[in-house]
């Protein structure tokens, strides 16, 4: 639900998609979008900075991650990897991974401005390019998992890539966002489609046709079914409340409609 940087004209639709046609939409989207995303966001994020969503509810606060010292970390869905440096910075081995080679370039300028080195990878959620039991750690915020067809197959990788005993954490849109606009104003306020309705949100091209960006929706049952499917305990669902004096708008998200409703869901679990 971007609707935050049509560079060119699209129509919105609701339409199933399979992976590789997410793929092929999202990466290249997010490379004509990366620059004016770390424009726009990168201050707010911080260079060395951890935090979940719009909200700005922080890593340091949620502890959702647990200790990372001297810990192997993934992070999926990296972009310039601003929170794998945070982990970096408190002793973890934090690597990258990121659909976008433009993200990854960002998250290049950062290693060399910051001196904290986020070792990168291109590739993409649900192939993980790693072994059976690297990591301790694996973490997305707002990465990958929305913008994956095949969410099965990405917490299945997520499994397979983590040591027992090891953590799962991400953040994505809070399900229930789905039922509304995405207008930061008051028209974001009132639901106009239905919760259970699984079908992705799809921008397409007008001249083309090429579908050029894609997200895709689960409902908070679909999230614990898939992580309780792939061996995961949930160990947390956090909503990070709206900071009554935080007014910053970010896409769909805002004071107007986060005093009111969750924007984001920050989801913790444990591999068996
Ligand atoms: C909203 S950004 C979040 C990045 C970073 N966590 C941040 O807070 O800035 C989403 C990121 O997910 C990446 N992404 C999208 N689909 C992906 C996929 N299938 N596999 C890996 N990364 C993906 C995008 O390229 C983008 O960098």
């Amino acid at each position: 639900m971007k609707q935050e940087w049509p560079q060119r004209p699209v129509r919105v639709e609701r339409r199933p998609v399979d992976e590789a046609e997410s793929r092929r939409a999202n990466g290249p989207d997010w490379d004509r979008y990366a620059d004016e995303y770390q424009a726009t966001h990168g201050e707010f994020l911080g260079d060395i900075g951890f935090v979940w969503g719009p909200e700005g509810f922080a890593e340091e606060e949620a502890g959702v991650l647990g200790p990372v010292d001297g810990k192997d970390v993934l992070e999926v869905g990296s972009g310039a990897g601003q929170c794998s440096r945070w982990v970096r910075a408190r002793g973890g081995r934090a690597i990258g991974l990121d659909l976008s080679w433009r993200q990854l370039q960002h998250s290049r300028r950062l290693d060399e401005a910051t001196g904290l080195v986020v070792p990168s990878v291109l590739g993409t959620a649900t192939a993980l390019p790693f072994a059976d039991a690297t990591f301790d750690v694996v973490f997305s915020s707002f990465g990958a998992l929305q913008f994956v067809a095949d969410l099965d197959t990405c917490i299945a990788e997520n499994a397979r890539v983590l040591r027992p005993g090891g953590r799962l954490a991400f953040s994505i849109t809070h399900p229930t966002r789905w039922s509304f606009p995405d207008d930061p104003e008051e028209p974001g306020l009132t639901a106009t489609q239905s919760y259970w309705d699984r079908t992705p949100y799809v921008e397409v091209d007008d001249e083309t046709g090429v579908v050029t960006y894609v997200e895709h929706h689960r409902t908070l049952s679909d999230w614990v079914a898939v992580l309780a499917a792939n061996g995961f305990a949930l160990t947390h669902l956090l909503e990070p409340e709206w900071p009554e004096d935080h007014d910053r708008v970010w896409g769909g998200w805002s004071r107007t409609r986060g005093l009111l409703t969750p924007g984001t869901a920050i989801f913790g679990a444990e591999r068996r």
